[in-house]
């Protein structure tokens, strides 16, 4: 089946060879052919197809690509998050809750909670979704947890180390996590992450988690300098990470570093913005010429939020990133730091994920932030919303 979307009054493709950095094109038209985009160019010159959408001059993009987010788990923590706009500071101790009520919840609740939330994303223009475990913390429970995600979401990524257990050393949970753990996880999974921080993993017990990953096939990835200026950045670069995750904290050679190398900086203003941290440097590493992807982290304690817009909001209005910048970031960066090409970009063959706003132009999802601006999705070609 085909569908031709016409009267595009923006489209962005994020084609390198159209124009400015998201190659927009003008009163434009968009062919999907099963779940691939078969065409894309002017109106006027737009072939049939089986089905028709108006876009009514609108501004479609491609679908937003959700490179780091924690979706396995039950319960919540409204409470931790209230203490903390009263002054109290997020600490990496604040997992163990979830952990405790992850384990007693069955997998069909697990399963009806991550599928609530990957609906929740869908509508509001996520395609692609990257989701990881880490709130089970022992061999069964993860692999519970992978296995369940892998139903589910598009991306899935072992992070086995997220905390240290209660009752545990660290060193023993590490090696653990990098052998017992792994070998039960890692047919579930494409990706390998760790929470290398300071209250959590170290930089000699991730090396050793990662680097057994990456012998049993998985890519690694990390959660690095969240909380502090620590080892984690330089090793993703080390280990040739596909992402270091969060950066809020970056020395000039964190900065370099990841300038000089494949490993994408995803940046997370929705954790900054609900614990009260300092934004990441973006200015920085986007004029050092390090690729940058934004993503939401939705997860129960650090940010609770499944919406990319509003991650782009606040990349523009307070990481100083402008609109196309954030937009960019948060589709096509979102594909590098997930080592897609199919996603991320409506080039003729890429999987046909369309996100149509209710909005002129893609400069709406900065400009009038909290606002729902999602008219129409498509997830390789299937409607979605
Ligand atoms: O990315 N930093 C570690 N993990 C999550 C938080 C998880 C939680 O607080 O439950 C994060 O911020
Ligand atoms: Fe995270």
């Amino acid at each position: 089946m085909s569908t031709v979307i016409t009267n595009i009054g923006e489209l962005v493709t994020n084609d390198p060879a159209v124009g400015d950095g998201l190659g927009i094109v003008r009163d434009a038209a968009l062919v999907m052919d099963g779940d691939t985009i078969a065409w894309t160019g002017p109106a006027s010159e737009a072939p049939a197809a089986d089905e028709s959408f108006d876009a009514a001059g609108r501004a479609v993009l491609p679908g937003f690509v959700d490179s780091h987010a924690h979706l396995v788990f039950a319960g919540e923590r409204a409470e931790e998050f209230a203490a903390r706009m009263s002054g109290q500071k997020y600490a990496a101790g604040g997992i163990r809750t979830t952990v405790e009520r992850t384990r007693a919840a069955s997998d069909d609740d697990l399963r009806a909670n991550l599928r609530r939330l990957i609906t929740e994303m869908a509508r509001q223009g996520t395609t692609t979704v990257e989701c990881k475990s880490g709130y089970g913390l022992t061999v069964d429970q993860e692999e519970r947890a992978v296995r369940i995600a892998a139903e589910l979401a598009d991306e899935v990524t072992y992070l086995g180390a997220h905390v240290v257990p209660t009752g545990w050393d660290a060193a023993a949970y590490a090696h653990l996590a990098a052998t017992d753990m792994l070998a039960a996880c890692a047919p579930h999974a494409r990706w390998v992450d760790v929470f290398c921080e300071e209250g959590a993993f170290d930089a000699d017990q991730t090396r050793e988690i990662l680097q057994a990953g990456v012998k049993v096939g998985l890519g690694p990835r990390l959660h690095a300098n969240q909380l502090t200026q620590g080892p984690a950045v330089q090793l993703a670069v080390e280990l040739d990470a596909a992402s270091a995750d969060h950066c809020t904290f970056l020395s000039e050679s964190d900065i370099d570093a990841l300038a000089s190398s494949q490993t994408v900086a995803t940046l997370l203003p929705g954790v900054e913005f609900s614990t009260r941290q300092p934004y990441p440097n973006a200015r920085r590493l986007l004029e050092a010429g390090a690729t940058v992807a934004l993503a939401t982290d939705c997860n129960p304690g650090s940010c609770y939020s499944s919406s990319m817009a509003f991650c782009i909001a606040v990349a523009v209005r307070d990481m100083r990133m402008t609109p196309a910048e954030a937009v960019w970031s948060a589709t096509a960066g979102g594909a590098r730091a997930l080592r897609r090409t199919d996603v991320g970009h409506l080039g003729i063959g890429a999987r046909a994920d369309v996100h149509v706003l209710d909005a002129p132009s893609h400069i709406h999802l900065a400009y009038r932030p909290g606002v729902p601006q999602t008219a129409a999705v498509w997830k390789a070609g299937h409607r979605v919303r």
